[in-house]
């Protein structure tokens, strides 16, 4: 998949506080296949652009297209669809369903694919095996360790084997050796599926592993940006 941001802005209108600019001008392309990391320090706008990609968010202004075609005119199906069986997101809090055991959790994507009920269960067992998680699968949130809601959130986001996984933060919570685990599976479904990668991280090491490197200061993106 071929995402391309073009002058895109982002106001938030927070109450009654100042307006709060968390991205000006922003022109940047995810192209098919491609690693990348998104790094800055905090409040500089990185969950913002990773919410933008992920057609979660609207900008204020400029243009978000997805190969080719500009995402404002897409109805909102569309913009649904194309978000749930194309892209798969971990949220930095993780965003799980508090009641439900992680398998449930993970097996969420599938249901709006409309996979039988069997199916789901079995591959949701199988995705918290690849995060190293098969014991914890009747866990609810509450009964689970950070690190471990953390990978969770990782197994929801690749069940369906999205083409751009966006992570924010996907390794702040586990261990060094967990961490190298999981970004193995990142490079293996990516490559198995040719699927583009966009990662928040504060990690050298998880940045390292990105092919490609954007910082960002203040809503806007600085450095060597290019492709
Ligand atoms: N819904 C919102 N309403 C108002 N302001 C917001 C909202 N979401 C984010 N902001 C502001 O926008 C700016 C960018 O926020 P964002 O969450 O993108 O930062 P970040 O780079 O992800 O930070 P962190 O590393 O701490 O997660 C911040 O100044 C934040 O206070
Ligand atoms: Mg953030």
């Amino acid at each position: 998949m071929l995402i391309q941001l073009q002058g895109v802005q982002k106001r938030y209108l927070p109450g009654r506080d100042a307006a709060v600019n968390a991205l000006l001008d922003i022109d940047l392309t995810v192209q098919p296949g491609e690693r990348m990391a998104v790094l800055g320090p905090s409040g500089c706008g990185k969950t913002t652009l990773l919410s933008i990609l992920g057609l979660l968010s609207r900008p204020t202004c400029g243009s978000v297209r997805i190969d080719g075609t500009e995402v404002s005119v897409f109805s909102s199906d569309r913009l649904a669809r194309t978000r749930r069986e194309r892209i798969g997101f971990v949220f930095q809090s993780y965003n799980l369903l508090p009641r439900e055991p992680a398998w449930r959790n993970v097996m969420f994507p599938l249901v709006f694919a409309g996979t039988q009920r069997r199916e789901r269960r079995r591959r949701a067992l199988a995705a918290l095996e690849e995060v190293g998680l098969g014991s914890r699968a009747n866990h609810t949130p509450a009964q689970l360790s950070g690190g471990e809601k953390q990978r969770v959130a990782i197994a929801r986001a690749l069940i369906h084997r999205p083409e751009l996984l966006l992570a924010d933060e996907p390794t702040g919570n586990l261990d060094s050796k967990t961490g190298r685990d999981i970004l193995g599976l990142f490079t293996r479904i990516a490559e198995q599926t040719k699927s583009s990668v966009v990662l928040v991280t504060h990690d050298s090491s998880v940045a390292a592993w990105a092919r490609r490197r954007v910082e960002m200061r203040d809503g806007r993106l600085c450095g060597n940006n290019a492709p």
